[in-house]
């Protein structure tokens, strides 16, 4: 195996609050090991276009506190192809890169494990995506920061939905998962949540409405984006059509959770996934992904980062319907 000389890192999917530090732990630590580091621009996008340039210790610097990715990042198309990832793999070697830091979601690595059965590239992941739906990690990168947006909006809303006696849907983001919508409505009291990962019925939630209004005149009901009962306008309208008399109002919150400081835990963690990055691929680690499970750093192959599903919790959904009687 030859030792690792170049690293390259990139950030890919959708951007993730403390991708920054992320970047910026795995040059910095780079340098404190001696080994040339690269920012890949765009993701894989920019890798198929060669738009690499090398990172010093100090071009990283103020990027610690920022959301978004001084990298920028992309949902490549043109990676998906076998021509795509040809071309990326002829410009790596034109930029002398012989290892990856990968910094992104399911997406990413699922591209990493194609890339790696066809041209070998020694890849290591950190997970940074909000939706916190990888296995192999207690947290991702950016859940933190997104799902504390989320619960303060929600705080905010709570004011107003109690003040006119209004029964708001609040929906959040998350796709295939149901994380940050749990996470949020326990946080902010809500009254109900409504996940992909639970097969829920518009019925089940007008009689847990209608039970509740016995002693509340206001509720909110969070909904994951990806909910297969609809967004939030769809599951409102039925609910509407329901309870007539209910005064209902929707609020999407949106990327508005993508953006922003990443908070204390996020820095922190990106760091600590940063370095062990780069120390992996020094010890000749390989096709893995970093993450924190119970306080330790673990490596996880990226087939069952991004293969098993990661359990939302069952307990904390129970919490919810207790806490929200
Ligand atoms: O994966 C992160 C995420 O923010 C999901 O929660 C959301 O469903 C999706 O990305 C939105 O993607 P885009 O920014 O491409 O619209």
């Amino acid at each position: 195996m030859n030792p690792v000389r170049h690293i390259g890192v990139f950030t890919s999917g959708g951007d993730a609050p403390g991708m920054n530090a992320a970047v910026r732990a795995v040059v910095r630590a780079c340098h404190y090991h001696g080994v040339q580091v690269s920012g890949i621009m765009g993701g894989y996008d920019g890798m198929i276009k060669g738009e690499i340039r090398p990172l010093g210790i100090r071009d990283v610097s103020g990027i610690i506190q920022r959301g978004g990715t001084m990298l920028r990042s992309a949902r490549s198309a043109r990676f998906m192809t076998v021509e795509g990832r040809q071309e990326a793999k002829r410009q790596l070697d034109h930029a002398g890169i012989d290892a990856l830091v990968a910094i992104g979601g399911d997406g990413t690595f699922t591209g990493s494990e194609v890339f790696r059965t066809e041209h070998g590239v020694p890849t290591i992941g950190l997970p940074g995506t909000i939706d916190n739906d990888l296995s192999g990690t207690d947290l991702t990168i950016g859940f933190d920061t997104a799902v504390n947006i989320a619960m303060e909006a929600i705080d905010r809303i709570r004011d107003t939905a109690s003040s006119h006696d209004r029964t708001f849907f609040v929906e959040v983001m998350g796709r295939d998962a149901g994380f940050i919508a749990l996470h949020s409505a326990v946080a902010s009291g809500a009254e109900y949540v409504m996940v992909p990962e639970r097969e829920q019925h518009v019925a089940e939630l007008v009689q847990a409405l209608q039970q509740q209004s016995a002693t509340k005149s206001s509720s909110i009901v969070v909904v994951a984006e990806g909910d297969e009962e609809g967004g939030a306008f769809a599951i409102a309208r039925q609910v509407k059509e329901q309870c007539p008399g209910r005064d209902i109002r929707v609020t999407i919150l949106g990327h508005v959770q993508r953006g922003g400081s990443p908070t204390v835990t996020d820095r922190i963690l990106a760091s600590r996934l940063g370095i062990a990055a780069v120390e992996a691929l020094l010890a000749g680690e390989r096709d893995q992904m970093a993450g924190v499970v119970n306080g330790e750093v673990l490596l996880t192959p990226f087939k069952e980062a991004i293969g098993k599903r990661k359990e939302l919790g069952g307990e904390l959904m129970r919490a919810l319907s207790i806490l929200a009687i």
